[in-house]
């Protein structure tokens, strides 16, 4: 039988209780590299809060920093405090803290500090025996991937990353993972050589985010929309990322990586890889992963690059009423840096499914506005049986899947403007998650989390596909490599020129969303 039993229909209380259940973490200790950095305030930090708020932490949990910090206990709660306190989703409740903060440790080091790792292996022991940790601990790496070696390579001698008698050991770690396939392949191996490839957990954000979730939602579990997610109907597909802040700050980790390894290589093609995916056999990781690998492996730019791709670099301008500097007098980046911020690129995806679809991906720094969206255009249709002066204002039907800030789903389609002529113009229709939800989206960072804790992989890439993606990649930044300089746009505007050009070319244009 298919479907909610009778019982769940009867008794809803029973069944929601039921469901909350599987999402509460075991016993665990979580160890955090690179605490002082800015992603462990703003986001893991306060996520922690989040998921411990959302009583979806055991009592048996304990957080831990490693830095090189003149640090006790105490200064690094008041830092997790004061994190929390600032940028929590939630609202801050003592009780909660008290509960939390009494499982907070800090550990001080140098990541070649063996006696450091020692010690840690110490307090981590402590806390298992006083905490109830029960030595099940995950090891979150925020830190360059140019010391992933030398940590990995601590946990492994001082028998930290060594799992004994069913206790778990999984490491995190953040992107970049690699400047391109073959540091990818070597920092792979560093890293899977320590530990087994299922207890690597590589963070994706944007697959954390509950829209982005919802594109499976969307596709799998209607059917008003698969019969046209096809290139009998699909015109093509454009995935933006559009963002209005500048890299100030940024220059330490952005100069010489750049909006397609920042973005594209992840983010963008994960988007991409959810859209145009077949129907995975089911949602276990390892099905949803085949899929996605598998259309990942069908993915290549549309050649020549001259013309199917575009990159450009930030100047100044003015945005949001404010003078804004270049990219060259942010602080950090060389003067002759040609790191670009804005970048776009064709893809085909060689499939029965999207044959002859191009799929445009694009990204940048100090653009209009802050917006990331799929947005899946349709072909016109074949004939329009109206006067043509009446049609001037219907272009073609798209649906859009609204990832941030507006997070929902619009369908543009024409409809009957009033009146005694049969005028016919865009309208939208909207889905949008505040309206139709009461409770607000937790943040990726609070999902992802979760997921570690729980062993949950379906939401971090493998290595597979961290390697296609470079695959897909890598020729767009060896051309872009010979061109040296981008092309510079205005800060506050959509991009260079020959970004709208590399559309314009193929009789197309990108949204103004
Ligand atoms: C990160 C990039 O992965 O995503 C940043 O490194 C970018 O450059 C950020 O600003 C954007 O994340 P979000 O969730 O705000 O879209």
């Amino acid at each position: 039988m298919s479907g909610p039993t009778a019982d769940a229909w009867i008794n809803p209380l029973r069944d929601s209780r039921d469901r909350r259940l599987p999402h509460i973490a075991g016993p665990c200790g979580l160890v955090i590299f690179g605490v002082t950095g800015d992603l462990a305030r703003k986001k893991l930090m306060p996520a922690v809060y989040d998921l411990a708020n959302r009583g979806l932490l055991p009592p048996g949990f304990a957080l831990v920093g490693f830095a090189r910090r003149d640090w006790a206990d105490e200064d690094f709660g008041k830092i997790v405090h004061d994190a929390v306190r600032e940028h929590a989703r939630t609202p801050f409740r003592e009780h909660v803290w008290e509960q939390l903060s009494r499982g907070i440790r800090f550990v001080q080091g140098s990541f070649d500090d063996a006696a450091a790792f020692t010690e840690l292996k110490n307090t981590l022991a402590t806390l298992d025996r006083e905490r109830g940790t029960r030595g099940n601990h995950a090891f979150y790496l925020s830190i360059p991937p140019a010391q992933f070696p030398t940590v990995c390579q601590q946990l492994s001698q001082s028998g930290l990353a060594k799992s004994v008698d069913g206790q778990w050991r999984r490491v995190v770690i953040e992107k970049p993972f690699g400047h391109d396939l073959d540091s990818a392949r070597e920092l792979n191996a560093v890293v899977n050589k320590v530990f087994p490839e299922d207890t690597v957990f590589r963070i994706d954000h944007y697959l954390g985010k509950e829209t982005v979730q919802n594109i499976l939602a969307l596709r799998f579990a209607n059917q008003l929309f698969d019969p046209i997610w096809n290139s009998h109907y699909v015109d093509h597909v454009q995935i933006t990322m559009a963002e209005d802040i500048g890299l100030g700050g940024r220059a330490g980790y952005y100069d010489g990586i750049g909006a397609a390894r920042d973005v594209i290589q992840n983010h963008l093609l994960q988007l991409l890889a959810f859209t145009a995916m077949e129907e995975p056999v089911s949602f276990e990781p390892s099905e949803l992963q085949a899929e996605k690998i598998k259309v990942l492996s069908a993915t290549r730019l549309a050649e020549p690059l001259d013309e199917t791709t575009a990159r450009g670099q930030y100047a100044g301008g003015w945005q949001g009423g404010l003078e804004v500097v270049g990219l060259h007098d942010e602080e950090g980046f060389a003067k002759d840096s040609t790191t670009e911020t804005y970048a776009a690129i064709t893809l085909e995806v060689d499939t029965r499914r999207w044959a002859g679809v191009p799929f445009y991906l694009r990204t940048g720094k100090r653009l209009g506005r802050r917006v990331t969206e799929i947005a899946v255009v349709f072909k016109r249709a074949p004939h329009l049986p109206f006067d043509a002066t009446m049609t001037e204002e219907l272009g073609q039907n798209a649906l859009v899947i609204r990832v941030q800030p507006d997070e929902g789903v619009t369908m543009r389609f024409g409809s009957k403007v009033p009146g005694s002529s049969m005028e016919v113009r865009d309208v939208n229709m909207d889905f949008s998650y505040g309206q139709a939800f009461t409770v607000s989206s937790p943040e990726a960072y609070e999902r992802l989390i979760l997921d570690v804790l729980l062993g949950e992989p379906s939401l971090f890439p493998v290595n597979a596909e961290v390697e296609l993606s470079w695959t897909i990649l890598d020729p767009a930044l060896e051309h872009w490599a010979r061109q040296g300089m981008p092309e510079p746009y205005e800060a506050g505007t959509w991009g260079p020129p020959s970004a709208e050009e590399m559309m314009r070319r193929t009789g197309r244009e990108w949204r103004r969303p």
